[in-house]
């Protein structure tokens, strides 16, 4: 306690305190000056460029993201590791960095000296970002007649995107959404995202929906189509489910058929005497205990 009574304590701690208010509007002026803003997108590259004056002789440049190198020359020869997605090109003073990810996102700045001169050029900061498209979505549908209630669940994928992002759905009439999942990839750190939607469909309205990510829609898909197998627009399942039940009526009508034609066979085949089918077992069985 008495150590901070101390005069000379005071005075560090306030030096301390000025030299930190200097360096932060410092930084908040450079930060201020970074009016170069660089677009990329993952696995592609970009380009930075750094002001380096032709008619003067380079000591060294430095291009670092914050204070850790990345790439540069030194007229020495002698350089710290470089990052390995980069390659200098001295006669332009331009730094290619290519295989980009959503890691290389953030602040870069050339740090330049010339020979002769003591002191480092002023930083300009230059800001990179990385983005990655979204898939165009895709649609995947499940209907169902649970209870006599028409009703479908709209699954809305969009795989590969940076940053996050959400499915938006265009669907005319009420629906739900009742699952928004959102996974990153580790390896690409990029997303894939979905959404699933519950549609009524009781009634029995068509409805036509799609879904986007950003301004990239899915195709448009029929849903809630009327009964009516020979539609040609209706969603697969319905027809499947038409053709399924058309052929299951089909066959029970054959097998009717068939059934009914033996039946007759089987009426005109017994000898006289034999009455139904029913009494001619009985029949049988009286005949086998006669016998
Ligand atoms: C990503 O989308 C932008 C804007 O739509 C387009 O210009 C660019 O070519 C797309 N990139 C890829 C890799 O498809
Ligand atoms: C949504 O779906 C995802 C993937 O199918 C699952 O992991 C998540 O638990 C679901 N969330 C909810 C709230 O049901
Ligand atoms: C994202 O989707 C891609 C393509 O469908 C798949 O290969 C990958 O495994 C998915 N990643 C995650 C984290 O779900
Ligand atoms: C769908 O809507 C009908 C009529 O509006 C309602 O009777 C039915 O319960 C609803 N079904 C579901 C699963 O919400």
């Amino acid at each position: 306690m008495a150590s901070l009574c101390n005069p000379h304590f005071l005075i560090t701690r306030l030096s301390l305190h000025l030299l930190v208010l200097i360096m932060t509007r410092h930084s908040a002026v450079t930060e201020s000056a970074a009016s170069i803003q660089l677009r990329g997108e993952v696995g592609g590259e970009v380009t930075f460029h750094c002001p380096v004056e032709k008619n003067q002789t380079l000591e060294f440049l430095y291009f670092q993201k914050g204070d850790t190198f990345v790439n540069g020359y030194h007229v020495s020869g002698n350089l710290p590791p470089t990052w390995e997605n980069t390659r200098v090109d001295l006669d332009k003073m331009t730094i290619l960095m290519y295989n980009l990810n959503v890691s290389h996102i953030g602040d870069y700045k050339c740090v330049i000296r010339y020979s002769g001169k003591t002191r480092v050029e002023p930083e300009i900061l230059q800001h990179l970002n990385v983005t990655a498209n979204y898939s165009r979505p895709t649609l995947k549908v499940h209907c169902s007649d649970a209870n006599h209630h028409f009703s479908c669940l709209v699954t809305c994928t969009s795989h590969g995107g940076y940053p996050g992002s959400k499915v938006t759905w265009q669907i005319p009439g009420s629906f739900k959404v009742v699952n928004n999942s959102n996974m990153s990839d580790p390896d690409t750190t990029t997303f894939n995202i979905s959404s699933i939607a519950f549609v009524n469909c009781s009634d029995g309205k068509l409805t036509s929906l799609n879904c986007s990510v950003g301004d990239v829609i899915s195709e448009m898909f029929p849903l809630c189509k009327p009964k009516d197998p020979r539609d040609p627009r209706g969603p697969p399942v319905i027809t499947t489910v038409a053709i399924c039940a058309a052929l299951v009526v089909s066959i029970m009508a054959a097998l009717l058929g068939w059934w009914c034609h033996c039946k007759k066979g089987q009426r005109r085949e017994p000898p006289a005497g034999r009455q139904e089918n029913g009494f001619g077992e009985e029949e049988t069985g009286l005949n086998e205990e006669s016998s």
